[in-house]
Formats: C-alpha cells, sequence, structure tokens
C-alpha cells in the first residue's frame, strides 16, 4: 500500500524558567499523542530566549532541562525531532531573509511587542521587535502545515502566513503555508492567585505549579490557593474563577467530566477539593520528575539526542534555505 506523507508539525517552547502544570496540561502533553501521527519537530527556542537578557549559566542549564523534560513526558526522540534552535544556523540566515520581507508596520502591530517593551523598558532591542520573524523562519524552514500554539501565539503565526504568501506571491511555491493546531481537549489552567489570568512563570511563584515542584511546594500552593467565599463546589468560571480553575485541573488530571466531579464532591468543602487536586497533581508529576532526574544524570545520552537532533532539523532546513536563495537570485554554491 502507498504511505500517504505524514502532516508535520513543528513546536517551539523558550527555555525561560521551568515550565508549569499549565504548559503540561494546555500543550506538552498532547504532544506524545502526535507523535505516530505527525511528523513532529520540537525546537528549543534559545535564540528567542535572548530577546530578553539572559543570565549564563542559567540559560544554558534551563535549555538542557528542558530538553530531559521533554524526554521525561515522554517524547520519543526518534519519532520526534528535538533540537535546540541555536544548533541550527539556518534559522539565523532564514530570519535575515525573511528580515527583507516584512514591513516596519506590521512588526509595530505586534501587542507581544507592546507588552513586552513596556515589561522590559530599559531593553527594547531589535531582536524584541523582529522576535516574529525569527519565529516565521522557524516554522517556514520544516515546510510545517500545524503548528501548535497558545491564544498569545496567534498573532506571530499570522504574520508568519502573512509573509509566506508574500514570498510565494513573489517568487512562487516556496513555502508550505502553516496553520494553528488547537488540541480538542485543552484545559486552559488560570493562576492559583488571579484566576482569572491565565498560569504563567512569570507569575510570583505561588501563582503557578512548576512541573519540578516538590510534593510539599505543590502541598502549600493549592492550600494557598484563592477560592471564594459561598463554600459550594460548583464550575462557574465567570463567578467561581478559582473553584472552577481547581475543578478543571483536576478534570484534565484524571480525565473524569466536570459533571462527574462536581456530583462526587456535593455536600464536601474547599478543602477536600484542594486535597484531592494536589494528590492527582502530585500522582502525574511523580514519574515525570523520576525520568527527568535521570535523564539530568545521563549527560551523554542527552548529547546524542540533541545532536541528532540537530543534524536532522538542519537537512532539513538547508532544503528550504537553499530553495529560497535561489529563487531570490543569490550565486549557488
Ligand atoms: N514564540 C514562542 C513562545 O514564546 C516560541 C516559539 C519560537 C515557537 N519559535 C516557534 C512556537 C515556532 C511555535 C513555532 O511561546
Amino acid at each position: 500500500m502507498e504511505q500517504v506523507k505524514k502532516q508535520r508539525i513543528l513546536s517551539g517552547i523558550q527555555p525561560s524558567g521551568t515550565p508549569t502544570l499549565g504548559n503540561y496540561i494546555g500543550a506538552m502533553r498532547n504532544w506524545k499523542l502526535l507523535e505516530d501521527e505527525y511528523d513532529c519537530l520540537y525546537m528549543i527556542a534559545d535564540l528567542h530566549a535572548i530577546t530578553v537578557r539572559q543570565e549564563p549559566a542559567k540559560l544554558r542549564q534551563q535549555s538542557m532541562q528542558l530538553l530531559a523534560l521533554l524526554l521525561a513526558i515522554g517524547l520519543d526522540p526518534q519519532k520526534n525531532v528535538l533540537f535546540f534552535q541555536s544548533h541550527v544556523p539556518q534559522h539565523s540566515q532564514m530570519a535575515w531573509l525573511l528580515n527583507c520581507y516584512t514591513y516596519m508596520g506590521e512588526m509595530s502591530r505586534m501587542t507581544q511587542f507592546k507588552d513586552k517593551s513596556a515589561k522590559h523598558a530599559d531593553n527594547i532591542n531589535c531582536g524584541l521587535f523582529t522576535y516574529p520573524i525569527l519565529m516565521a523562519g522557524d516554522i517556514l524552514l520544516y515546510q510545517a502545515n500545524l503548528v501548535p500554539v497558545g491564544k498569545d501565539q496567534t498573532q506571530h503565526l499570522e504574520i508568519c502566513r502573512d509573509i509566506a504568501t508574500r514570498v510565494n506571491g513573489l517568487y512562487s511555491n516556496v513555502f508550505t503555508i502553516p496553520e494553528g493546531y488547537y488540541p480538542k481537549v485543552g484545559a486552559r489552567v488560570m493562576s492559583l492567585q488571579d484566576p482569572t489570568r491565565k498560569m504563567s512563570k512569570s507569575d510570583p511563584d505561588d501563582c503557578f505549579i512548576s512541573i519540578l515542584d516538590t510534593p510539599d511546594t505543590i502541598r502549600r500552593k493549592y492550600r494557598r490557593a484563592v477560592t471564594d467565599s459561598d463554600g459550594e463546589i460548583r464550575f462557574d468560571p465567570e463567578n467561581k474563577p478559582g473553584v472552577s480553575n481547581l475543578l478543571s485541573i483536576l478534570c484534565a488530571l484524571t480525565g473524569q467530566t466536570i459533571d462527574e466531579l462536581t456530583a462526587s464532591f456535593a455536600g464536601k468543602g474547599y478543602g477536600e477539593l484542594k486535597a484531592a487536586v494536589t494528590d492527582a497533581t502530585i500522582e502525574t508529576l511523580a514519574p515525570i520528575q523520576e525520568r527527568f532526574n535521570q535523564y539530568m544524570g545521563d549527560k551523554a545520552y542527552l548529547e546524542t539526542v540533541y545532536r541528532d537532533g540537530a543534524a536532522r532539523a538542519s537537512h532539513l532546513a538547508e532544503r528550504t534555505l537553499q530553495k529560497l536563495m535561489k529563487k531570490i537570485g543569490y550565486v549557488q554554491k
């Protein structure tokens, strides 16, 4: 039987801090489910990371930790291509080329640039401004069909499509136009202290659960999580955002429905709900943390994974880069 070519997926994750339970539930754990059906590349976006200042030792450590975490959540490094963006020079090369096909006006409309430049007013560098162009190159280099991204990245994906369409219009048939990939089930996990906002690793420590938090820390953070004073366990994100957030985390972790859960908590108090979420979180994260520690203890293995990943990624990226360079009119090497 003729083999149907699998669709290609690319996603990137920045090595800035440890991913949260929200990143895990909303994004990372879905990646494992895609590895048989799609041709997947997952990139540690370390070039993007330096758009804000990074401490060198920390950047290196967090990058390695992220690779170990991708393996710890079960991604098979044979089936998926796992690599560091900085190890594949075509990303920087492509970013320059695409810079020249992107308008200042387009970039100025990016809301994340506006947010980030307000937050880092002392370091509004050009990289922060052109960040979406680097990201567009990440996606287009691999001719990705689908890009799993969170809501905060949809504008960047849109600009990527615009740039690709423009280049295709000028030179015909260079890039695959990518689409967003939004998992069917994916709870949005909110901050434990301000449950009207998304859980974020850049907020104060007690707002989020990190994938690497110890059981004691997890217990403490949930104990302090904001609820409300009416005492009833009911799913109502608008009026009861804290309780609803705990319910949807529990749903996501146990696979039960909201209705099943609310029925099982009838007549019970918030303490019991918090205890159940705590147990489910510890149970989910413990095996991941155990595997994470094993991988972190085996640097030689991590090295083989990222070297192999970079070689495979680079091979694919080079084909697209050469194709574009030829179309632009460069003398071929
Ligand atoms: N900008 C993305 C983020 O901060 C990370 C990223 C970089 C990315 N390159 C990408 C995501 C390509 C998807 C595709 O979350």
